[in-house]
């Protein structure tokens, strides 16, 4: 199961706090904590969190710079729960961007976890940075060498080697969104083309292993017809019946 979650409202929840919003990104990462420690338990497979959007950088730069080293101290100090958690991780994104340091935290521990990977790994967590859908899909176009187009699936393929992410499928089952926003935000486009959509009003800085939980169910629920459509009533009956359609 791939789970994508577009981590939002941590600058409202520090805000309404009297906070600065770099409190908000930092209580930001202990919810990024509490969802990764429980995400394999709950069955999921992949996680792809959205950190930093390619345009973030619109933000004042004292806040990205606070969000940079941010995140360069938490993939640090993180690590080593995430290797001892079975967790493989990958970014994706562009990285020709981000400050220098952060480069050498992404390459660490993208080394370190791939290990991880040969062990068989319990989760595959993909973190998202400067990271823009659209610029990936014009990215994996442009770069498809010239002869026959691509199938759906080459080319989804050739998307994953752009992104770097490795083999696993990409198509997102399920996607999230803290903050009370009902968009995509040029996250995953190509991915989520079939994704169920979940949104919650709670902040990011709220999030838990409880709300994990609470989406995951209600996609359980939710009948996926791919455009097909819904297996006959008798099938429906004969399996106990799943709810309303
Ligand atoms: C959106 O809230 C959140 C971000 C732009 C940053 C998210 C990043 C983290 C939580 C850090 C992740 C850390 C690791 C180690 C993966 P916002 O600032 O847009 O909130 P607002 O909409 O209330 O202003």
């Amino acid at each position: 199961l791939h789970v994508a979650i577009i981590m939002d409202g941590n600058g409202r929840w520090a805000t309404r706090r009297g906070l600065p919003r770099v409190a908000g990104h930092r209580a930001g990462v202990a919810a990024v904590r509490r969802v990764v420690e429980s995400a394999a338990d709950l069955g999921v497979a992949t996680l792809t969190l959205f950190a930093f959007s390619s345009d973030n950088w619109r933000r004042p730069p004292e806040e990205v710079g606070a969000l940079m080293s941010l995140l360069q101290t938490g993939l640090r100090d993180e690590l080593q729960k995430f290797i001892d958690g079975g967790a493989r991780l990958s970014v994706i994104g562009r990285r020709d961007r981000l400050p220098r340091g952060l480069q050498q935290a992404i390459a660490e521990a993208e080394a370190t976890t791939a290990q991880t990977s040969a062990a068989g790994h319990r989760l595959h967590l993909r973190i998202a940075l400067d990271y823009s859908a659209r610029d990936a899909i014009v990215q994996a176009a442009a770069s498809w060498e010239a002869g026959a187009p691509p199938s759906r699936e080459r080319f989804e393929h050739h998307l994953r080697q752009v992104l770097g992410s490795g083999e696993d499928r990409s198509d997102v089952d399920l996607l999230i969104r803290t903050g009370g926003e009902l968009r995509l935000s040029d996250f995953l486009l190509w991915e989520c083309a079939y994704a169920e959509l979940w949104f919650t009003d709670k902040m990011w800085p709220e999030f838990g292993a409880d709300d994990l939980r609470a989406a995951l169910a209600e996609f359980h629920r939710r009948e996926r017809r791919f455009g097909g459509v819904p297996p006959p009533p008798l099938a429906l009956a004969a399996s106990g019946g799943r709810g309303g359609a």
